[in-house]
C-alpha cells in the first residue's frame, strides 16, 4: 500500500519505518530540511532502540523515503497518516496548528481518495475539525469530498517503540459509518493485517471514542503513578515500605505489577500534556475532572520531594557542596528530556548555591539543551552545571549522589568504588534502585521514595516509632 506518513518526529518515524517493515511503500514528510538530511544520510534525529536498523534496510530497499516534498506527500500515499506535534498551548491545552495545517495540505493537494488517519494524540473532536478543514480546501478549490478521517491512536512507549508497534496489545481504529468510512475501514483492516494474523487485536469503535482511548489510558497511567507516590510519600513518614506494599498490591490481579513504581514524578511527551489536555477539554464541556488535577498537582509536587530531602538532610544553603546526577532523561532507553524530573531537581540544586555534575548515558546533549534553556535568566546558576563523561567520573569529590532515571549501568554499580569517589557515601535515589537494608550494610546512608524516610539504614518501622 502507498502511505505517507506527516511528520517524521518520533511517533512519524516509528511508524513510517515498521509498516514500511511489512511491505508498504512509504512516504515521510518533514518541514524540517536538516532533520530529513541526516535520515536520508542513515542518521538518526533521536535515540530509540532498533529504529535505526529499521530505517536503514528499508531505505535501502526502497521502501522509505524522506522529503520535504508536501505536494509528492499527498500525491503518493492513498492513506495519509497526520503524526504532527500537539505541544500544549499557553493554558495548557492541545495545540492544533500543526495537524490543522497537515489537514489543509492534504485538501490543497489530493486528488483521488484518501483515508487521513490522525495518529497524533488529539482532543475529543479533532478528527470532525481535520474533515472540516480538508473539506473547505476541496471546497475551494471546487472538487466534491472524496475522503475520511480516521482516528488511530498510538500507544508507543519510548525506548520500546519499536517493539510496542511490531507487537501491539491493541490497535484502535475510530471510523465513521458512512460509505467513505466504510472504504477507509476496509483500507485500515487491509494495512493491520499483519498485526493481526495470529490473534486479532483491533478494536473498531466511533471516531470520538477511539480519540478519547487514548487520552483515558494515559491519564489512567498517570494517575496509578500520583498514587503510589502519595502513598510513597506517606509510607515515609509512617515508616513503611512501599516496595512491600507495591509487591502486597500488585499481586492482586485486579490491581496487576505494572505502573506502580514510585519515583521522582512522570516525565515525557505524553503523560504530563495529555493530563492537563484533558482537564482543558472537560473543563471547555462544563466538567471538571478531579482526579486527574489532583494526579497532575501530586506529580508537579513529587518532582521537588527529592530536593525536598536533600535539603531536609544537608540543609537550605548548599553553596559548599557538589552533587553527582545519574541520569538526565525521564526514563531509560531514551534521550528525550521532555518535562524531565531532573529538570527541576538541577535547577533546585542550582538555586541553593550547589555544584552539579551530572550524567546520562545517552541525554547529555539534549539535557544540555533544555536546561539552557530553562535557566536562560539565571546564567550564573549555569556556571554551576558540568557534565561528565563517564558515570563514575561524575561522582567524584561529590557530597552526594542523586538518582534520577533507571538506567540499567546505573542499577548495580561498584559500591567500593563509589564510596571512595564520594567525599561521604550519601546517596539520594529517586527511583528505587536499591535495597535499603543492603545500603546500610555496606555502609551507605540512602534515602529513597518511601521506603523508609529519614530511618533509612536503620530498620524503618523501629525507626518511625522511635521519632514519635
Ligand atoms: C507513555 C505511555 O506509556 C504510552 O502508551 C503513550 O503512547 C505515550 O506515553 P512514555 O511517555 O514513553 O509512554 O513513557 P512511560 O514508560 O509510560 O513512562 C512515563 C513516565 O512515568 C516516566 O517518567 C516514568 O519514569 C514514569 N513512571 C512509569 C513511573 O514513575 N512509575 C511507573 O510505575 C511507571
Amino acid at each position: 500500500m502507498n502511505l505517507t506518513i506527516i511528520g517524521s518526529g518520533y511517533v512519524g518515524l516509528v511508524t513510517g519505518a515498521c509498516l514500511a517493515d511489512i511491505g508498504n511503500d512509504v512516504f515521510c514528510l518533514d518541514v524540517d530540511q536538516k532533520k530529513i538530511d541526516v535520515l536520508n544520510s542513515g542518521g538518526m534525529p533521536i535515540h530509540e532502540p532498533g529504529l535505526r536498523e529499521v530505517i536503514a534496510r528499508n531505505l535501502a530497499a526502497g521502501r522509505l523515503k524522506f522529503s520535504t516534498d508536501v505536494r509528492a506527500a499527498v500525491a503518493h500515499g492513498d492513506v495519509q497518516f497526520i503524526a504532527v506535534g500537539t505541544p500544549p498551548d499557553e493554558d495548557g491545552s492541545a495545540d492544533l496548528q500543526y495537524v490543522l495545517a497537515a489537514a489543509r495540505n492534504i485538501g490543497r493537494y489530493m486528488t483521488g481518495f484518501k483515508v487521513i488517519v490522525d495518529k497524533s494524540t488529539v482532543p475529543v473532536g479533532t478528527a470532525l475539525r481535520v474533515r472540516e478543514t480538508v473539506a473547505a480546501e476541496l471546497a475551494a478549490r471546487g472538487i466534491e469530498p472524496m475522503f475520511s478521517v480516521v482516528s488511530n491512536p498510538e500507544f508507543l512507549k519510548e525506548g520500546a517503540a519499536v517493539e510496542d508497534f511490531t507487537r501491539p496489545d491493541r490497535i484502535v481504529l475510530g471510523c465513521d459509518d458512512d460509505v467513505p468510512g466504510e472504504k477507509a475501514r476496509e483500507l485500515m483492516r487491509r494495512l493491520y493485517a499483519p498485526f493481526n494474523r495470529n490473534h486479532e487485536r483491533t478494536l473498531w469503535m466511533d471516531v470520538r471514542s477511539a480519540e478519547f482511548t487514548k487520552y483515558a489510558a494515559n491519564a489512567m497511567l498517570a494517575t496509578r503513578i500520583s498514587f503510589m507516590n502519595e502513598l510513597a510519600n506517606f509510607a515515609d513518614r509512617i515508616g513503611a515500605d512501599i516496595e512491600a506494599v507495591r509487591r502486597g498490591i500488585g499481586s492482586d490481579p485486579r490491581i496487576g505489577y505494572h505502573f506502580l513504581y514510585a519515583g521522582c514524578g512522570y516525565g515525557g511527551s505524553c503523560f504530563p500534556k495529555d493530563v492537563e489536555a484533558l482537564i482543558r477539554t472537560a473543563a471547555e464541556n462544563a466538567q471538571e475532572l478531579k482526579i486527574l488535577k489532583a494526579v497532575s498537582a501530586v506529580n508537579d509536587a513529587q518532582k521537588k520531594v527529592l530536593a525536598h530531602k536533600i535539603v531536609e538532610r544537608l540543609g537550605e544553603d548548599l553553596s559548599d557542596r557538589t552533587f553527582a546526577v545519574w541520569g538526565l532523561a525521564f526514563k531509560p532507553n531514551t534521550d528525550d528530556m521532555r518535562e524531565a524530573p531532573s529538570r527541576t531537581l538541577i535547577a533546585a540544586l542550582l538555586a541553593r548555591g550547589a555544584r552539579v555534575v551530572a550524567y546520562d548515558p545517552v541525554a547529555i546533549r539534549d539535557a544540555k539543551r533544555a536546561i539552557d534553556q530553562d535557566l536562560e535568566d539565571q546564567p550564573e546558576w549555569l556556571e554551576r552545571l558540568s557534565f561528565a563523561n563517564e558515570q563514575m567520573e561524575a561522582v567524584r569529590h561529590a557530597d552526594a549522589l542523586v538518582i534520577l532515571t533507571e538506567w540499567k549501568a546505573f542499577k548495580s554499580p561498584d559500591f567500593d568504588s563509589l564510596k571512595k569517589a564520594l567525599k561521604a557515601p550519601l546517596i539520594f535515589d529517586g527511583r528505587n534502585l536499591y535495597e535499603p537494608e543492603t545500603m546500610r550494610e555496606i555502609g551507605v546512608e540512602y534515602h529513597a521514595i518511601g521506603r523508609g524516610g529519614v530511618f533509612a539504614g536503620a530498620f524503618a518501622v523501629n525507626g518511625a516509632l522511635a521519632a514519635r
